[in-house]
């Protein structure tokens, strides 16, 4: 019975022993969540005052510098997320040239407190960076914080170099411009020199008809042999003592040099014939201004060449013909060479009349200077043989 009693009694203090065993492995798992509740909150912790940091901090395992930690502003700067630094090196992010530095200097046995390294961010920017460096222990494994210090000052180099960079880019357009616009002067000279080249050539041919159809009449009218050059010759003179631009004045020459073209559809033994005219020849000759202009009409001169020849026998008083135009509304031109033409015919001697002289003719235009003549143009012409300006060659 004794026995049994001690048995029992050893039982019971064994029971006693379990039970507080197990009381004290609770207490243990207690006390195992208490700790873990404690990590989670130490973690979240250090997590939150990593991100108060207000520079972008990151802390590499210095065995493969994987990434071990890092806050927020060192994604947001770098343009990263969450899964990039999960997957890749600290390398992964920077240039070639950087990334030899950085790893260089935490592989050393000795690794520098700070490291100056540029960063070249998507955009093609350059930044430089000042990044501060300490040994520390993550998990148990050596590791370093790395601080990243983006430099203020050389905010101002920054500026400069994304300057010099679109400077750079600007100056390879501009000279692309430069080059497009000098290949268009090129053309553009090349094009005006063919119209000067062509205008040259057509002012030529112009020349040649003129000169082929002043000749054809004086052929044919010798008494009027040098008529038409002399005329010209006077009629140019007039118009630049008036001032006239030299491009009317080259229309006056060109007109006086064809003025009487019309006399070709004149009877060759008229134009020709010594003594009076029967009036039916005189009206036979008063028709070679139109004749004249149904000639010159064809052809595209730069001046009304056509009229001025049509115009050359109108009066200011309107006893001219054939149009019987009188004062401004016969063209300037046209009253400059009626003016030459009457000193040249008066002065030179014709087929059915002696030469009446220069005198006489100067008298004609003094006495009908704003009747028959333009008075300018009278003026003019009286100055220039007043000054012996000019006197005519035959
Ligand atoms: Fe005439």
């Amino acid at each position: 019975m004794k026995d049994i009693d001690k048995s029992k009694e050893q039982l019971l203090n064994e029971l006693f022993g379990l039970r507080d065993e197990v009381r004290s492995l609770k207490l243990s798992v207690i006390d195992l969540k208490l700790v873990k509740n404690e990590l989670k909150e130490k973690k979240m912790l250090y997590q939150a005052i990593m991100n108060l940091i207000p520079s972008p901090v990151a802390i590499v395992f210095k065995k493969d510098l994987n990434f071990a930690s890092w806050n927020n502003l060192f994604l947001k700067r770098f343009n990263i997320d969450e899964e990039f630094v999960k997957n890749n090196k600290i390398l992964a992010l920077l240039s070639d040239r950087a990334g030899r530095k950085i790893n260089e200097a935490l592989s050393s046995t000795k690794p520098p407190d700070k490291l100056d390294i540029h960063y070249v961010g998507n955009n093609g920017n350059e930044t430089k960076f000042k990044v501060n460096i300490k040994s520390v222990l993550y998990n148990g494994r050596k590791s370093f914080l790395l601080l990243f210090n983006e430099e203020i000052l050389n905010k101002e180099e920054e500026i400069n170099i994304n300057l010099e960079k679109k400077i750079q880019k600007q100056n390879v357009e501009l000279k692309k411009v430069v080059d497009q616009l000098q290949k268009e002067i090129i053309e553009r000279m090349q094009a005006e020199e063919n119209l000067q080249s062509s205008f040259d050539k057509l002012s030529r041919v112009l020349e040649e008809v003129v000169n082929a159809l002043a000749s054809s009449v004086e052929k044919r009218d010798p008494y009027t042999y040098g008529h038409q050059q002399m005329v010209t010759q006077l009629a140019c003179l007039i118009a630049t003592e008036m001032g006239l631009p030299e491009n009317q004045i080259e229309g006056i020459r060109i007109a006086g040099s064809v003025h009487d073209i019309g006399k070709i559809t004149v009877p060759a033994e008229i134009l020709s014939k010594p003594g009076r005219l029967t009036e039916i020849e005189f009206m036979l000759i008063k028709e070679h201004p139109k004749a004249g202009y149904d000639i010159l009409k064809g052809i595209e001169f730069p001046w009304k060449v056509a009229n001025f020849v049509l115009q050359h026998h109108e009066r200011m008083d309107g006893s001219g013909y054939p149009q019987h135009l009188s004062g401004n509304n016969i063209l300037l031109e046209s009253r400059i060479l009626s003016v030459a033409d009457v000193v040249e015919a008066m002065s030179n001697h014709r087929p059915y009349r002696p030469a009446w002289g220069l005198n006489k003719a100067l008298d004609e235009i003094r006495k009908n200077k704003g009747i028959l003549y333009d008075p300018d143009v009278v003026d003019t012409c009286l100055a220039i043989f007043k000054n012996e300006k000019f006197q005519f060659s035959i």
